[in-house]
């Protein structure tokens, strides 16, 4: 198989014609210059709760993004994280084959590269590893790196302190659906809820201006968290226009996804985003996706719908839902 990092490695001032988007998605030509987005920065640890709900649901609605801070996370935790997923990358090829995705796998987890057909049959310049990292009757830790030899315990870590953040937004969007506390959380899994940890490995690109990292999407996920290193690739649309989002150090960007955005019959919106890359340096990010178990079925809240607030989404497994997206069928 080959690795986007491959092809890097070999690229001086081309890309393969793969990369080289249509002209209508080139970021040079669809980024709106000179304004980075203002996605809400939420400050988490203010002790209105009160007031920190209420934003919390209202970028929910209006922006389906955001960005907490003094969310708790240790920021030497943070970096500890990025440094052992940097390591794994930075392995050599055949190393990092050893996790490779089997062929025909029904789960996504691994090592991989090029996960969505896509239009016109372009690429993103992009490689990835996936594994779960709950709950723990979810783990398969052959898609662990056991290099670096501290990759595990650091994953382990980082996954308890998220619990903490993840309740807090399941409660406060819960909340704000006039729904009780847990509600929101129970709908989409409950204890089965999987968190989905995801590497995104952008190794430098000689043509950022033509090329894309993750192509436009919105993310199949009820939330996603994420924390990216310092290299700007972040992008949002926003009335149609495409805007770099503002790196904020030890945030965690938070998503919207469709999941969250079927449960709460479209109150809450989730947020089509996409990557660049840079000419010189390496872009990554650790987003962990929270999604219901596969074959959990999902729609708008039973509470929420009613004669004049008909249901807007189907109601159907996780699992089908995933399907009807990577290929692309209408849901
Ligand atoms: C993604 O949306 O999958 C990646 C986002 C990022 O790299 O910041
Ligand atoms: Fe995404």
């Amino acid at each position: 198989m080959v690795r986007v990092q491959d092809i890097a490695s070999e690229s001086k001032d081309t890309i393969p014609d793969e990369f080289v988007r249509l002209e209508s998605e080139q970021p040079a030509a669809t980024t709106v210059r000179g304004v980075t987005l203002e996605v809400p920065v939420i400050d988490v640890s203010d002790p209105d709760v009160d007031k920190v709900r209420k934003l919390i649901v209202a970028a929910s609605k209006e922006w389906g993004m955001y960005q907490i801070v003094n969310h708790g996370i240790p920021p030497p935790l943070i970096a500890e994280l990025q440094s052992v997923g940097r390591q794994f990358f930075e392995l050599p090829q055949e190393e990092k084959e050893a996790y490779a995705k089997p062929a025909g796998a029904k789960s996504v987890e691994g090592y991989g590269t090029f996960l969505q057909k896509e239009v016109a049959g372009k690429k993103g310049w992009v490689d990835h590893l996936f594994h779960k990292v709950w709950p723990p009757s979810a783990i398969n830790y052959r898609f662990w790196p056991r290099n670096p030899p501290s990759y595990r315990a650091v994953n382990e870590e980082y996954t308890k302190q998220l619990h903490g953040v993840v309740n807090k937004l399941y409660d406060s969007l819960s909340l704000g659906l006039g729904l009780n506390a847990g509600e929101l959380r129970e709908a989409l899994g409950g204890d089965e809820l999987v968190y989905l940890m995801k590497i995104n490995y952008y190794p430098p690109c000689p043509r950022p201006d033509l090329a894309l990292g993750v192509v436009a999407h919105t993310d199949m996920s009820s939330l996603t968290i994420l924390v990216p290193n310092d290299v700007q690739g972040l992008q949002a649309c926003r009335d149609g226009q495409w805007y770099d989002v503002k790196y904020i150090p030890n945030a965690l960007v938070i998503h919207i996804g469709d999941q969250m955005e079927i449960v709460s019959n479209g109150i809450y919106k989730s947020v089509l985003h996409r990557t660049t890359v840079n000419k010189d340096k390496t872009r990554m990010s650790w987003p962990v996706f929270l999604e219901p178990p596969a074959d959990h079925v999902v729609g708008p809240h039973p509470k929420l719908v009613g004669d004049k607030n008909p249901a807007k989404y189907k109601t159907k497994k996780f699992g089908d839902y995933c399907y009807c997206k990577l290929n692309k069928i209408p849901q």
